[in-house]
């Protein structure tokens, strides 16, 4: 065994918690490295169902231990609501099990302000359709550096002198811009006094939790959110989250060296879909997209928005690959495919009359390409308890196989339902 890496490699719902809470079972640590709340990731254990947003999906397994990153941004109530949800199902989330780095910073109450007021400013066609969260502001301030760290719970002095100082600016643009409503400092510290409180026991050095375990010869599982295409510098600008959501950002966001990342896997769904704005190239807006939709169940576990569904895009997988050294998939939602009769694979774009392997990079590009299409015969087979190859259908197989030779990485994992028992490994 070895420490890898999860990666969602199309826009993000993937199915990353599945895995990862599938694959925990041979990790010993698993740590979330970026983006915040504005994940979600369902897990299904003997028909349970959990929601975790912040928490790694891994803390569904008794006996890892849970690491929170520097590269997140955390949201402190939002924390302690998901400790409270766990624990009533039964799960331990003591600090012996969880611990947040105090290096991560918080997402304050004027981030989420920020946040919402922006989108709500912003004309139709520009709107990013952010989750509302805060994270972009979040991290705004971590790079203006007037952020507010973990650490900071710690020193109520230092927090609140922060807190102000943040505050002068927000408020500036909250009422002068957004025509909010001001924020206080009196309130931010009212709402997270209490929140200090039981998070600081779980505060830990999370780099030197991980560089023991790895010294100790220990398997660590690094748990990605969103997805590539969502990549603040290589995904679709500006209709990206606020982050590095690729695999080399797992080292910096946990605090490792890039030589502790060993396998590196990309989940990737069978279609494609995306949840907020920005171009889609193979969307399908017709009955097949509708199928996809009611038959993936997809809507978002964050805002439950309705997802848009298209074609799988091997263009976009393909540029995955590359962007995160992928080692290999993991392929989702095969299931969903079942009941149709042609299957349709994006194999390049046709962009301005030249045909193109990778997406292109000016911006508002993709929005103007061609999907080049390749098709398949689908199946009407239910697939859903199937336990290895031989159990799927012949097209099934031969849909597999396309991928990979498309993309060039192998598919070590198959997942045919929402279910933890419902994958098997070839
Ligand atoms: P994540 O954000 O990447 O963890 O993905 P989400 O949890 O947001 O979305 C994936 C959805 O698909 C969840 O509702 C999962 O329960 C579900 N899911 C995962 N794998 C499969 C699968 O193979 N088949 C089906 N039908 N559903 C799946
Ligand atoms: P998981 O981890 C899908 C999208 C939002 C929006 C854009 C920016 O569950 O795969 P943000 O709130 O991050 O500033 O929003 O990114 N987005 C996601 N889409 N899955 C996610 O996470 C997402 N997290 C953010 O819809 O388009
Ligand atoms: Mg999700």
């Amino acid at each position: 065994m070895s420490n890898m890496v999860i990666i969602g490699a199309q826009w993000g719902d993937e199915g990353k918690g599945k895995i990862v809470d599938l694959l925990s079972a041979q990790s010993d640590y698993i740590v979330r490295f970026q983006g915040g709340n504005n994940a979600g990731h369902t897990v299904i254990v003997n028909g349970e169902e959990y929601i975790l947003h912040l928490i790694p999906s891994g803390i569904l397994h008794k006996g890892k231990v849970c690491l929170i990153g520097n590269g997140v941004v955390l949201d402190p109530a939002v924390f302690c609501q998901e400790l409270d949800a766990l624990a009533s199902k039964g799960v331990d989330v003591s600090p012996a099990f969880l611990k947040i780095s105090r290096k991560t910073h918080l997402i304050m109450p004027y981030h989420r302000a920020l946040d919402q007021a922006r989108e709500g400013a912003r004309m139709e066609e520009e709107k990013i359709g952010t989750t509302g969260r805060g994270i972009g502001p979040a991290y705004e301030d971590k790079i203006t550096r007037i952020g507010v760290r973990a650490s900071d719970l710690e020193d109520l002095e230092l927090l609140r002198r922060k807190v102000e100082i943040a505050l002068a600016e927000k408020n500036a643009l909250l009422t002068g811009l957004y025509n909010c409503a001001p924020i206080c400092p009196d309130a931010v510290m009212e709402e997270l006094i209490p929140l200090a409180r039981r998070l600081t026991p779980y505060l830990a050095d999370v780099s030197s939790v991980l560089q023991q375990a790895c010294l100790e010869g220990k398997n660590v599982m690094f748990e990605g959110a969103q997805g590539t295409h969502l990549d603040i510098d290589h995904g679709t600008y500006p209709f990206v989250t606020s982050s590095n959501t690729i695999a080399g950002n797992a080292a910096a966001g946990a605090g490792v060296g890039p030589r502790e990342l060993e396998k590196i896997i990309g989940i990737v769904k069978a279609y494609t879909t995306r949840v907020g704005g920005g171009p889609f190239p193979t969307q399908l807006d017709c009955a097949i997209g509708r199928h996809l939709q009611t038959q993936g169940a997809e809507i978002g576990a964050t805002t439950k928005r309705v997802r848009r569904c298209g074609w799988f895009d091997a263009v976009l997988v393909r540029e995955a690959v590359r962007l995160n050294s992928l080692t290999e998939l993991a392929l989702t939602k095969l299931d969903v495919l079942s009941g149709l009769e042609e299957l349709k694979i994006c194999v390049a774009y046709k962009y301005r009359g030249v045909e193109i392997q990778y997406p292109p990079q000016a911006e508002a590009a993709l929005a103007e390409v061609e999907p080049v299409y390749e098709s398949l015969p689908g199946w009407s087979e239910d697939i859903t308890r199937a336990k290895n190859m031989t159990d799927l259908p012949v097209n099934a197989r031969a849909y597999i196989s396309r991928i990979e030779e498309l993309v060039g990485v192998k598919a070590g994992l198959i997942s045919v339902g929402p279910d933890r028992s419902q994958t098997f490994t070839r």
